[in-house]
């Protein structure tokens, strides 16, 4: 396993890091047994991976139980992350959301605490002085944020500091390289990226965009036309699956798989610190650990980088791939 420092934070986190939405929220996900979400969690753990991301909003809560539950002993050697939903933000529900992770956890701390999404309905310095002292209690180790924008980072760093910003980037889905990169590098800010297969779209398993669930097409990639979806934009399915094609194409040509080369391409920016992968079984933890040993060539990863082009610039700057660009939630 590969480590990398985040941000200023003085923690080495390893290169991928296990993402357990999976484990708690069957509804979005769908079923998978006990005995392999254990697994899963067990894999990561031996294949060296010392960062377990989950979310209070996970299934509700059902994640951080599953997360600890499976956890077990070995948590003193690992690193927690997990987050706050923005509308528990609020002074006396931060505390109260945050001593109910604790108890799911089953742990007395959280070494990386993080605002889910930016809130709008509470001052900034109002939740910093709440995680200021969660961090004095021993509560907390880091504060860290998620999904914040240049201008809900220049807000935030107006009044407290974060270790890093947790943030949708894969090759379909570059937003962040516009704006969001620079304003986290400014500030001193590692940054940890979820989705790097696009809830496996990334991985080669549709045929055509009809053939993707529902659930995981709801991004601003897909029309609005689409069920589930909010964005209320027209999308960019053209532009989106001529990328895809030719990413296949790219993929066949060097005689690589295309999951390999979409995380592969993701590890390869230097500014990630860590890449969330998502594994419902043992099999693709490993098979998604397997992809650190795979090293892109610079042309290589210039034709992936024109090959997906013209999505980028369709989508712009808001990273906020499930509300449009009226509503969405950052800035
Ligand atoms: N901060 C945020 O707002 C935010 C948002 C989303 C996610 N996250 C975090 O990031 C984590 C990862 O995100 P994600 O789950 O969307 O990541 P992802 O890696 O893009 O997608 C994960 C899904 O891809 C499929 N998959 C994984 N490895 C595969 C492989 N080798 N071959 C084929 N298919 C494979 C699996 O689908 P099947 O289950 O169908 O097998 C898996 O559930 C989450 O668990 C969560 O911790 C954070």
């Amino acid at each position: 396993m590969e480590y990398r420092k985040l941000g200023a934070s003085g923690l080495e986190v390893s290169a991928l890091a296990y993402g357990a939405w999976q484990l708690g929220d069957k509804t979005y996900w769908g079923d998978s047994s006990w005995e392999d979400d254990e697994a899963s969690v067990q894999a990561a753990f031996d294949a060296g991976i010392n960062l377990f991301d989950t979310a209070a909003g996970y299934g509700e809560g059902a994640s951080e139980e599953a997360l600890g539950k499976a956890l077990g002993k070995r948590r003193d050697d690992v690193l927690i992350s997990s987050k706050v939903l923005p509308q528990f933000c609020r002074p006396d529900l931060l505390r109260q959301s945050c001593e109910a992770s604790l108890k799911r956890l089953g742990t007395d701390h959280i070494d990386l605490y993080h605002i889910h999404w930016p809130f709008y309905d509470v001052p900034v310095a109002d939740a910093w002085a709440v995680l200021q002292e969660f961090v004095d209690e021993g509560k907390v180790r880091e504060v860290a944020l998620s999904n914040y924008g240049p201008q809900n980072i220049a807000e935030w760093f107006a009044v407290g500091t974060s270790v890093s910003n947790q943030l949708i980037y894969n090759l379909l889905t570059r937003c962040i390289e516009l704006e969001i990169i620079p304003a986290c590098e400014e500030k001193g800010m590692g940054i940890m990226v979820y989705m790097p297969l696009m809830q496996g779209i990334l991985a080669g398993r549709w045929d055509s965009i009809d053939d993707i669930p529902e659930s995981r097409r709801r991004t601003r990639h897909f029309s609005c036309e689409r069920s589930m979806v909010r964005h209320g934009e027209p999308g960019c399915e053209a532009e989106l699956w001529a990328a895809y094609r030719e990413i296949g194409r790219i993929c066949d040509g060097a005689g690589l798989p295309m999951a390999d080369v979409a995380l592969a391409w993701t590890l390869a920016n230097p500014v990630i610190s860590s890449v969330i992968i998502g594994g419902r079984r043992p099999e693709q933890v490993l098979r998604n650990v397997k992809a650190l040993d795979l090293r892109l060539d610079d042309s290589l990863i210039a034709e992936l980088n024109a090959a997906t082009e013209a999505v980028k610039q369709t989508l712009g700057t808001n990273s906020d791939m499930f509300w449009g660009n009226a509503g969405g939630r950052t800035h």
